[in-house]
């Protein structure tokens, strides 16, 4: 068996095309706000990604960055301008920060209506209640948008979900449990005892841990789709830099044991970027109901009425 590639690229690129449609319905493109904190390389690409992309498609950034001693309520009167500032439609706050409990400040100060990222505590509970009108997080809604454009389905299927981050394993658990996915998920973290044989009765395995090489071939049952979230940086001297990106699996070896694998690039990575703009645009429409094209958001098909 080798498996089909999922290629998070390609499906972004035709979202991103959609976008543009419906970005030239609107009065003004959407205008996002970017902060990050410290001089971390991974939130330096990942920024410089999602700003690059939102460029292409005629959305407006705006990046501040501050220094990893910055004082939270610097931060906090950061967001409060822009929460009040009626040019920005979008606010995002990288992850990393200097601590859980800063994170946590940050997330929730950003006003729920610019919450493009949809980590504050008003736009998750509306996640975990099923209630349309919020923002789900980009990187579990870009795995949901993976598997429906590989007709990959998840309705009454075993997904164990590897990490419980606030930004990929809790949302994304929400999500495929909801009555639009119907899974039946399995969170494992680092405590968990029998990661082992729990991944092996996967029949989709989303691995989020951030660790190389932590799903090996003899762990998969022979099938499974699976969906690789890390990014994970590594020495090697033949690359650019000395270094190179890989995920959490063993991509060679999963290659002749799944029926799905997304690479790392060009698998997850993408997609995440594409539903921050996907966010963004949504952001702007609700501002502007009568400017909305007819594409129905994810809500309607994740928490079918
Ligand atoms: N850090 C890694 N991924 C993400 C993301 O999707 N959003 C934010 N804000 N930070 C991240």
């Amino acid at each position: 068996m080798v498996a089909e590639l999922l290629d998070g690229k390609r499906v972004a690129a035709e979202i991103l095309e959609g976008l543009r449609r419906r970005i030239a319905c609107l009065p003004h493109p959407p205008c996002i706000a970017f902060l990050r904190i410290g001089e971390n390389a991974a939130s330096r690409f990942y920024v410089g990604r999602k700003v690059a992309v939102a460029k292409d498609l005629g959305i407006r950034s705006i990046v501040e960055v501050f220094p990893e001693q910055v004082a939270e309520k610097t931060i906090l009167e950061q967001l409060s301008r822009w929460n009040s500032d009626g040019e920005i439609d979008g606010i995002l706050v990288q992850a990393p920060l200097p601590s859980r409990e800063f994170q946590r400040s940050a997330f929730a100060a950003v006003d729920p209506a610019k919450d493009v990222d949809g980590f504050h505590p008003y736009n998750f509970g509306l996640l975990a209640q099923e209630r349309p009108g919020g923002f789900i997080p980009c990187t579990p809604k870009g795995i949901l948008r993976l598997l429906e454009a590989y007709a990959i389905p998840t309705d009454g299927r075993h997904a164990v979900i590897v990490g419980r981050s606030l930004i990929v394993g809790r949302p994304l658990s929400l999500l495929l449990q909801s009555h639009g996915a119907n899974a039946t998920v399995t969170v494992c973290h680092s405590r968990s005892q029998q990661l082992r044989s729990i991944v092996r009765s996967a029949d989709i395995l989303i691995s989020a841990a951030g660790q190389p090489n932590l799903i090996l071939e003899d762990m998969v049952a022979e099938g499974t789709t699976v969906v690789d979230v890390g990014q994970n940086s590594v020495p090697d001297e033949t690359f650019p830099g000395g270094h190179r990106l890989c995920g959490d699996v063993d991509f060679p070896a999963l290659r002749h044991r799944c029926s799905h694998l997304t690479p790392v690039p060009g698998g997850v990575g993408p997609m995440t970027v594409a539903m921050l703009m996907e966010n963004a645009v949504e952001a702007v429409e609700r501002k502007f109901p009568g400017n909305r094209r007819n594409d129905p958001p994810i809500e309607q098909k994740c928490f079918p009425s």
